[in-house]
């Protein structure tokens, strides 16, 4: 039997990257809006599965997730599957899992609600459109307290087709936010406590508007506008691609306080014939070159990547030049992957697929390299004084933990309230933290 009760709780469950946490926060307070209570424990009433379709066993991973479900005395919470699974799969979760009564995509969760009284009539309801009219402006004002750090989709969707990758068709087309809207969430994101927020998007300097007098601006206008509210602390923005790194934004890095000297390029592979099979728009000379400008204009930038090992046809010589690429940037930090064959992509049909072995072999050996260089990054900052953003308390007592402007996480001992700025000097570096002595300022 399907439950019928009206869900007075609920529970998202977070599977993929930012955007996705960022959706799983706005179902959150859609759900709130209708008049559910948050619960913290697994024994909600309604469950969201927010799916991530970006790697293998993705599905699989859902499935199981479902079975676990169930309760002892055998009934099932209402369940949705939301995310980018239920966008790619929606059809094949609701005829293999029963237990699912609602399948969403992530461009149609604004219709939660409605979905969820048809379910509660005894109807599966599937929602996959991509509306153009998009679902920002259907979904309620933001109004629930914000941590320190907060994010904002700014935009969403993919036109690039990777040959590897799922997300333009689970995302859809790119489309860009209007800049009024940003605007105001971010200043509600503000007035709700946040002090750093990071700009969200597959593409995320794709992003074009038009300013509150007209006139054309990208990422870096946005950015600059928004440094303009006054609580606003720091701003980030992930996730970028190469060949939109405009000089505008560029210099950004250069002129804007607040934007965080941060930036996560991924470039996938350091073999211009892979990038090309991967059907990347750049090569390892234009990505180096635009890391040049970008280490011109702010000369202390911390960098970090993705990379793919593994894509079909990738040649011992080829990894080489990958690893080879890592020596000559020096990452702060990185993301690397064994490559994952996505059903319906180009890649998973191209010939001189790679052995298990060898994709491990070679993640190995990448990932070695990207922890000596973190280590070399943070050991590279001690004795530097910068400011920590407090995000909650360490393990030990008197202990507080934040981000410094690279990203790094810090700790330190001092009387310190959480969403506080804090001067610290860099003492001591591990590979993925750092301590510091919080610095007594003089006040005049
Ligand atoms: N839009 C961003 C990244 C989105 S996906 C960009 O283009 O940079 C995040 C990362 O997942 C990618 O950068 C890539 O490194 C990895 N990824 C995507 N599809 C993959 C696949 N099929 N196998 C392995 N890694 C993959
Ligand atoms: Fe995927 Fe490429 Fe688009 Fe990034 S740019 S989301 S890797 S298709
Ligand atoms: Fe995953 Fe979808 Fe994000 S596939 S990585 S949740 S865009």
């Amino acid at each position: 039997m399907h439950p019928t009760r009206l869900p007075q709780t609920f529970k998202v469950k977070n599977f993929g990257c930012q955007m996705n946490v960022y959706d799983g926060e706005r179902m959150t307070e859609l759900l709130i809006a209708d008049g559910l209570a948050a619960a913290d424990g697994d024994d909600a009433d309604l469950v969201v599965l927010n799916t991530c379709h970006i790697r293998e066993k993705a599905a699989e991973k859902v499935y199981s997730d479902i079975g676990r479900l169930r309760r002892e005395d055998g009934s099932v919470p209402l369940i949705a599957v939301a995310g980018c699974v239920a966008q790619a799969e929606g059809e094949e979760i609701m005829a293999r899992a029963p237990a699912v009564r609602m399948v969403v995509g992530p461009q149609a969760y604004h219709r939660l609600p409605q979905m969820l009284g048809e379910a509660l009539a005894g109807r599966r309801v599937t929602d996959t459109d991509m509306p153009s009219a998009t679902k920002f402006a259907e979904l309620p004002p933001r109004r629930r307290r914000s941590g320190p750090t907060a994010f904002l989709t700014v935009q969403e969707g993919c036109d690039k087709f990777c040959t590897y990758c799922v997300v333009p068709y689970t995302r859809g087309a790119e489309i860009s936010r209007p800049f009024g809207a940003l605007l105001d969430e971010a200043q509600r994101l503000v007035e709700a406590g946040a002090r750093e927020i990071t700009l969200l998007g597959q593409n995320v300097n794709a992003w074009s508007g038009e300013d509150g007098r007209g006139r054309p601006i990208g990422l870096d206008g946005l950015i600059r506008a928004l440094a303009g509210l006054p609580d606003l602390a720091r701003i980030r923005y992930t996730t970028s691609h190469p060949s939109d790194m405009s000089e505008g934004l560029i210099a950004a890095h250069a002129e804007i306080a607040k934007l965080m000297p941060f930036l996560h390029l991924p470039v996938q592979s350091g073999s211009d014939g892979i990038l090309k099979a991967m059907n990347r728009s750049h090569t390892t000379e234009s990505y180096l070159r635009t890391i040049e400008r970008v280490r011109a204009a702010r000369p202390d930038i911390a960098l970090s990547g993705d990379f793919i090992v593994g894509f079909p046809g990738e040649s011992e010589s080829d990894f080489a030049q990958t690893l080879k690429l890592i020596d000559s940037v020096g990452y702060a930090q990185a993301f690397s992957f064994k490559f994952s064959s996505r059903p319906g992509t180009p890649a998973a049909v191209m010939d001189g697929q790679i052995a298990p072995e060898v994709l491990d072999e070679r993640l190995k050996r990448l990932q070695a390299a990207i922890n000596r260089d973190q280590l070399a990054f943070n050991q590279g900052s001690l004795g530097k004084r910068c400011k920590v953003l407090v995000e909650r308390r360490g393990k030990r007592p008197g202990q507080w933990l934040g981000k410094s402007p690279w990203l790094q996480s810090v700790h330190f001992e001092s009387a310190a309230t959480v969403g506080e700025l804090v001067e610290v000097e860099l003492t001591e570096a591990g590979p993925n933290s750092l301590h510091a002595r919080a610095v007594e300022l003089a006040t005049a």
